[in-house]
């Protein structure tokens, strides 16, 4: 989704391969089964937009010193065992266009290398000193953990208001790219007023892209989302396509949508993913998500107009077009 911009043609490389530097010497254990299903999710790719975050905030205020990208890496690890511990939740078969690690090594291991993955980054922190990075994802890390359970709390439930549903997702993914960029600008010893414009600008970007990526759930394509369509109807989960359905759709398409969502049975994908395709459901979602990404864009003024400015803007609105 990035390849085409300016700066992500530039320097993304660059910066990725100093991050990944850090990425395999953390991943490291001797205990084989740690570093093979560490390598085996880290090098199945993923867009590391939360470390690309990380690096642009440092680096829009003038700073790219090693601890940045070591804290990149963090950052990565904790989406990563993010990651390893929600496909054991959401019992996901398919990640990164490869089986998760659960489906291949099953979820003893997948949770425990998740757990080893989150402690991991915590050490990659200790190692800078500075508390406010810990203080920052101390808090972070607490809440996508409420936002899961939130979101687990929900399931099935046929009520689940957009409030209630904005709510989620704010916790359990736009808190991690608010302390991503947060974290960049600690390092880079920003204002109050500069860290404060970085982390509204990632809450705003990881609610834009968490409503794209349930919509996704419905519209997308498995081979370019390299995940599985169908696994959030599948667990009963009430994102925004089907809230919209629920409020706004037809009789047949609210009726089946409350039966699919308490039935939980991806036996009824088909037919919501007609209503979802017949109603306004796509275009109110990328509404939603482009209010969003106006929020983050707006967010950035009173920063230095630079080169990482405009790839932050320029990544706000990819954020839209992954649905194509
Ligand atoms: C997946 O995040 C989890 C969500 C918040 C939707 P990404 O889509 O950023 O995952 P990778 O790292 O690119 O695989
Ligand atoms: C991912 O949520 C959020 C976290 C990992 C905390 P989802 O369950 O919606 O994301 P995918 O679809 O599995 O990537
Ligand atoms: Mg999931
Ligand atoms: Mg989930």
């Amino acid at each position: 989704m990035l390849e085409h911009l300016p700066y992500f043609q530039k320097h993304l490389p660059d910066d990725l391969q100093r991050v990944n530097r850090v990425i395999n010497q953390a991943v490291d254990s001797d205990v084989v089964l740690i570093s093979q299903i560490g390598q085996y999710i880290i090098s199945a790719g993923g867009k590391r937009l939360r470390p690309i975050l990380t690096i642009l905030a440092g680096k829009a205020l003038g700073y790219e010193d090693d601890p940045l990208f070591s804290l990149a890496a963090m950052v990565e690890f904790i989406h990563t065992s993010t990651l390893l511990h929600d496909d054991v939740v959401d019992e996901s078969d398919l990640r990164r266009g490869r089986k998760t690690a659960n489906n291949m090594f099953g979820n003893a291991a997948a949770v425990l290398v998740g757990d080893f993955l989150y402690t991991r980054a915590f050490q990659l922190m200790v190692a800078t000193g500075k508390l406010r990075i810990l203080e920052v994802m101390a808090e972070a890390t607490n809440i996508i953990a409420e936002g899961e359970v939130l979101q687990l709390m929900n399931i099935g439930n046929i009520e689940v208001t957009e409030a209630e549903y904005l709510h989620v997702i704010e916790y359990k993914t736009a808190k991690l790219f608010q302390a991503a960029a947060q974290v960049g600008a600690i390092m880079a010893q920003a204002t109050e007023q500069q860290e404060l414009a970085l982390k509204n600008y990632g809450t705003h970007v990881g609610t834009a892209f968490q409503i794209i990526d349930d919509v996704l759930d419905y519209a997308g394509d498995v081979a370019s989302i390299g995940k599985n369509v169908g696994d959030d109807l599948a667990e009963g989960k009430p994102t925004l396509p089907l809230i919209y359905l629920l409020n706004q759709g037809s009789d047949s398409a609210k009726a089946d949508v409350r039966h699919a969502l308490e039935q939980a049975d991806r036996s009824y994908f088909d037919k919501i993913h007609q209503h979802v395709l017949q109603s306004d459901a796509l275009a109110y979602c990328t509404a939603q998500a482009k209010k969003a990404v106006n929020a983050a864009v707006n967010s950035l003024q009173g920063l230095p107009d630079n080169e990482c400015t405009q790839a932050m803007r320029d990544l706000a609105m990819a954020s839209l077009s992954r649905i194509s």
